[in-house]
């Protein structure tokens, strides 16, 4: 009897089963399914994937009960106060983070990368006014792939760092785009003079010609602290292991389709209220609960499996403890509700349904805890940022996990195909 396995017995027949158990560097160990179904003629079933992993990596850790995320092995925590999200996509896409010789360069690059092809500006004129910047992002970068056809053959190292650099430095500008189309205003470049972060709240801001708006005492400039606030929400989205969207961008690459419409699949999975379309709703929430005494009612609405009211941006799939991006970003909105002017009616009615549904034992006993959306949305409506592109700005810090995770995906030469079976319940 071998020792690193698990025994099954079907007790209908008695027939037993050996299946071999895989151990991580980290986290807890899987037992290889691989050989089921010749084994037993029978096919395991996981609704949701609870129990199940799709992929060997080594890109992002999570450890739920712990509350702990790490990506290439360094908490977030660390990078969120004390790196750059350059810094941290750099991380991510070269398994170590940069020098400063390869952090300018890479600063560089993506500054002169941030331009679209000219004509791409066109597909927006087919969507009508209004339409939801989520729905021309995705649109929008799918057609991203007509520019770059010769994607799709990337073998090699360098191809995969252009072709993930060229997304990733994009990404701002077509979410920038996507959010003018929608209010009806004309289209503003990237100023390669700006860095990543500050470069986006200047194409959501700036008037035509690029001037920033003028206000009675001088031009409204960009403030640092603006800059480093959104930085580190881009830090904190920008990988997340397995979670839905990049499970899809996965699967999309399983069949050998463009990394681009790769990407553009995982901004469709990821606008799910359920999933990174949370953001958006947690703010449509506050602001419908309105006040501090009304949070009551809410909560048990929550509670009540009649109604299907979920309070937004709390409970996560593998979270059972707080999750440690929400306590970053708990800890800058303290920091910033003065110097940003936070919504405090907002805050007050946030941090009173934490404090209720974390003594409740409907909530206790669930392990619901507020996740990243809960808190990232009043940051967002300080600075200046519409509900409509909170889950775009989550799009933009996800890019990089997305195409580092399509590459490593790319790299290994044990994957096949994404083709689930089924539990067939028809006639
Ligand atoms: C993200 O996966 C990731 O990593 C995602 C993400 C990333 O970085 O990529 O972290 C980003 O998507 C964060 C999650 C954002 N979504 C929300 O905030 C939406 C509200 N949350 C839920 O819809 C829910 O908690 C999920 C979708 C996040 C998790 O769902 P699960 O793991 O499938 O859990 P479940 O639906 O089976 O819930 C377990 C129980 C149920 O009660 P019972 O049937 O056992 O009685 O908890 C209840 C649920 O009804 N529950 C909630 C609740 N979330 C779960 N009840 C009230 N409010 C909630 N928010």
């Amino acid at each position: 009897m071998k020792t690193n396995t698990v025994t099954m017995t079907d007790n209908r027949t008695g027939a037993m089963y050996e299946l071999d158990i895989l151990d991580g560097t980290r986290g807890p160990s899987v037992v290889d399914i691989s050989s089921f179904y010749t084994q037993t003629g029978m096919f395991t079933y996981d609704n949701g994937f609870t129990s199940t992993a799709n992929c060997k990596s080594e890109i992002t850790f999570i450890d739920g009960d712990k509350g702990e995320l790490r990506y290439r092995g360094i908490e977030i925590e660390e990078l969120a106060l004390n790196h750059s999200y350059l810094e941290t996509c750099y991380l991510l896409l070269n398994e170590k983070l940069p020098n400063k010789k390869e952090l300018l360069e890479f600063d560089l690059e993506l500054r002169h990368r941030s331009l679209v092809h000219e004509s791409l500006r066109h597909l927006f004129q087919a969507f009508p006014a209004g339409a939801h910047p989520m729905a021309t992002l995705s649109s929008a970068t799918a057609a991203l792939s007509t520019f770059y056809y010769d994607h799709l053959e990337i073998s090699h190292e360098a191809g995969y760092q252009e072709m993930a650099r060229r997304i990733i430095a994009k990404m701002p500008t077509v979410a920038a785009f996507a959010y003018r189309h929608s209010i009806g205003a004309p289209f503003i470049h990237p100023d390669i003079d700006r860095s990543f972060s500050e470069n986006f709240l200047y194409m959501l801001r700036a008037y035509p010609g690029g001037k920033m708006h003028v206000g009675p005492d001088g031009e409204y400039s960009i403030k640092d602290i603006e800059v480093k606030a959104l930085d580190t929400i881009f830090t904190l989205h920008a990988d997340h292991e397995q979670n839905a969207s990049t499970a899809t961008v996965r699967g999309v690459a399983s069949t050998g389709a463009h990394p681009y419409v790769a990407i553009s699949a995982g901004i469709s999975a990821l606008w799910g209220r359920a999933h990174g379309g949370a953001n958006e709703s947690v703010i449509a929430q506050l602001e419908m609960i309105g006040s501090v005494e009304n949070v009551d009612k809410f909560i048990a609405r929550a509670k009540d499996p009649d109604d299907e009211f979920r309070l937004m941006g709390f409970g996560h799939r593998v979270y059972k403890n707080f999750d440690p991006r929400a306590k970053v970003l708990k800890g800058l909105q303290e920091q910033l509700k003065d110097e940003l002017h936070l919504d405090s009616n907002l805050m007050r009615i946030a941090n009173k349904i934490e404090e209720i549904a974390l003594c409740d034992e409907y909530f206790i006993s669930r392990k619901l805890y507020p996740n990243i959306d809960f808190y990232s949305g009043v940051i967002l409506t300080a600075l200046g940022i519409p509900k409509s592109m909170f889950t775009p700005v989550f799009v933009i810090g996800r890019t990089v996990g997305w195409i580092t995770q399509w590459i490593e995906y790319k790299k290994d030469t044990q994957t096949k195909i994404a083709r689930p079976r089924q539990l067939y319940m028809g006639e």
